[in-house]
């Protein structure tokens, strides 16, 4: 767990990492890849790990050194994915596209990750279908097949019903090696998906469009060797902008990219907080009285559901009433029992949280229920006058790289009471 002593005054620079999710969705592309594959700028996290423990399963090799991720997919061994990793991790169901583009087959268990509602993947199996796999689910194993003497995909128009992340990035990533074109309309237009896109080009994919809401894939024979680095995490960045916001500390954040922050940017200049440039990829935080704003949270370029619990904790105390509405995922609101208990006062009803602001929180035990609340409740400690104790860090470490020591470095009185903090590097 988690200790806080909130209330102090924040000061200086933080470093970003790579994103989780860009990375996430790139170890998986890497399966498309028959050569040597370099990943740059790889963050340290659980999920990262379990990512690498999948395609290890799979029988490819990989090779961890600091940041950098060597991944030899000469040979993959084996097309069955293990559901002890794949329940934990919900991203590594997206190695079902790559395998079936490159096997022909893929035996992937139906995922599990964040309890934040029912994320079901009927969007990836009807694109896949659609491109002319087999697919059955049969006792939680969802089986992927081509038929014909060489298996491959065929390129062909996928709509997608909602511009999903994962669905988005499964049927590009199976389209890069299918025959003929692929075109996905109303796709997921997120910076991890283009940052996924760019990565199979360099691999000589041919994919127009990515980050727009319509791809067009052109499927290849083969792709090849790959030095690819991974962009900066533009919720880890927000995250940050929000600690400076909360605990009204001037915070420098180098390295980013500030048009994926601008939602983010957009609502922290509502509440009243300035963010200047301060060349191109740092950005400075200048803290003011914070005032409420309600926040809609949508595919991008709308507001990030994975930012939201993150505002929560800084709207509860700023002035006046604030409406969040989450849209995106139907049981995402959770955190607010958590953060009324360190005095927030923040109602339910359905999709949306009526929060009204209140001057001060106060330090209390609290427990995490997902990835991003955890993070929420740590923003809400800072702020809080005395001790909170936050529990289920197993949380926080899935996707946040040291978040606890990066705080530490700018002031905050954090640490951790045991040794939770466990992440292999290998
Ligand atoms: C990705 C991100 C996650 C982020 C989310 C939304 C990764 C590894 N994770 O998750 O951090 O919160 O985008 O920005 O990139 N849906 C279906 N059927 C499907 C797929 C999705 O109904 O086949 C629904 C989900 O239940 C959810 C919504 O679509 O309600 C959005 O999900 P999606 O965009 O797919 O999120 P993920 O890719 O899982």
């Amino acid at each position: 767990m988690l200790e806080i002593w909130g209330r102090q005054a924040l000061k200086g620079e933080v470093r970003i990492s790579g994103a989780k999710n860009s990375a996430l969705a790139i170890m998986a592309g890497a399966l498309l890849c028959p050569e040597d594959c370099r990943l740059r700028n790889l963050p340290s996290l659980a999920d990262i790990t379990r990512m690498g423990e999948i395609l290890t399963a799979l029988g490819v090799k990989i090779v961890r050194q600091g940041d950098i991720l060597e991944i030899d997919g000469r040979e993959i061994k084996r097309a069955q994915a293990p559901y002890e990793i794949v329940s934990q991790l919900r991203a590594s169901f997206f190695v079902i596209g790559p395998l079936l583009a490159r096997l022909g087959v893929a035996e992937v268990p139906l995922p599990g990750g964040c309890a934040i509602g029912a994320r079901p993947v009927d969007l990836h199996v009807r694109g896949l279908q659609a491109m002319g796999a087999e697919v059955t689910i049969k006792h939680g194993m969802v089986e992927a097949r081509v038929r014909g003497s060489r298996g491959r995909l065929k390129g062909t128009k996928v709509y997608l019903d909602y511009p999903s992340v994962g669905a988005t990035e499964t049927i590009m990533m199976a389209a890069t090696l299918a025959q003929g074109e692929t075109k996905i309309e109303n796709a997921a237009q997120e910076p991890e998906v283009e940052d996924l896109a760019n990565f199979c080009r360099q691999m000589g994919a041919k994919i127009e469009g990515a980050g727009t809401n319509t791809i067009n894939i052109g499927g290849v024979e083969r792709l090849h060797s790959v030095d690819y680095e991974i962009i900066p995490d533009r919720i880890e960045a927000g995250t940050f902008l929000v600690a400076g916001a909360i605990t009204q500390s001037e915070l420098s954040l180098w390295p980013v990219i500030p048009e994926h922050l601008a939602p983010a940017i957009a609502k922290l200049e509502e509440i009243g907080c300035k963010i200047v440039a301060e060349g191109p990829n740092r950005l400075r935080i200048i803290p003011n009285a914070l005032k409420a704003t309600d926040i809609e949270t949508l595919p991008y370029p709308g507001f990030p559901t994975d930012m939201q619990a993150q505002f929560m904790a800084l709207l509860a105390i700023s002035e006046g009433n604030s409406v969040i509405t989450e849209t995106v995922f139907e049981n995402r609101l959770r955190h607010f029992a958590e953060l009324n208990r360190m005095g927030a006062n923040i109602r339910v009803k359905g999709n949306n949280a009526i929060v009204e602001g209140v001057s001060i929180l106060s330090g209390a035990p609290v427990m995490a229920t997902d990835l991003r609340a955890s993070c929420a409740l740590v923003l809400a400690g800072l702020a809080a006058e005395g001790k909170t104790i936050v529990q289920g860090l197993h949380h926080l470490d899935r996707g946040y790289e040291n978040l606890d020591g990066k705080l530490r470095q700018l002031g905050a009185k954090i640490q951790r009471l045991d040794n939770s903090y466990q992440l292999s590097r290998n």
